[in-house]
């Protein structure tokens, strides 16, 4: 049976085998990686589509700004090749979007297809006045209020303002500390 959960640590590795199938190791130099790298991703918004234990999808979601709206990029999407036309893909934004919602986010963007896109309410024209770090294609960029509005007074360049993922070293660093801590 297909599930949708939030992803964990021991996933990792599977989700980025699948994200080289889908896109190639060219996906890291999308102008969006540049909003995502060295970052952690929005918490509780990190999912994964799974059957009988094998990751058959991920969508992942992170902190952005754009003047003075806080809102989330989206992406990347991703189906097995196997599973698709099986509504996982839909699920996986369903769900994303709905705990956004209840997170009370206010908006979403992302680059994607439109006609892919648009049946979850994306759209370019709150898109006009928003541009990305580096080359993209206008009729990509897509976003969707969670609340009226919210994309009204947003014009400029698109930043991350997500956590700072901490290098390997500091988070081990972070775990050693914590241990002498408890072990006191
Ligand atoms: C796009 C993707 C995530 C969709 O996943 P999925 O689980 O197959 O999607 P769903 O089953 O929820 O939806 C299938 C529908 O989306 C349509 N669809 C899929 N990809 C599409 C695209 N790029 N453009 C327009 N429509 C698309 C299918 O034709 C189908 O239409 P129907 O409902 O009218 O039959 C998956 O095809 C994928 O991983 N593609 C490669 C990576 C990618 O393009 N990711 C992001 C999109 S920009």
């Amino acid at each position: 049976m297909i599930t949708i959960r939030s992803e964990h640590a021991r996933d990792i590795k599977e989700r980025e085998a699948l994200l080289d199938d889908v896109f190639g190791i060219e996906r890291h130099e999308k102008t969006c990686e540049r909003l995502r790298e060295g970052r952690i991703p929005a918490r509780g918004l990190s999912l994964i589509a799974e059957d009988d234990g094998r990751l058959i999808g991920t969508v992942r979601l992170w902190h952005v700004s754009v003047a003075s709206l806080d809102a989330l990029l989206l992406g990347p999407l991703a189906v097995s090749s196997h599973y698709r036309g099986q509504s996982v893909g839909s699920r996986l934004i369903r769900t994303a979007l709905n705990r956004a919602s209840l997170q009370g986010h206010k908006a979403v963007m992302l680059v994607g297809d439109a006609p892919y896109y648009k049946r979850f309410g994306f759209a370019t024209d709150v898109m006009t006045k928003i541009d990305l770090p580096g080359p993209f294609d206008r009729v990509r960029l897509l976003g969707l209020e969670l609340q009226l509005g919210a994309f009204a007074d947003a014009a400029g360049i698109v930043k991350a303002v997500g956590e700072i993922m901490p290098s390997p070293s500091l988070a081990a660093r972070k775990v050693r500390a914590r241990e002498i801590a408890e072990a006191a």
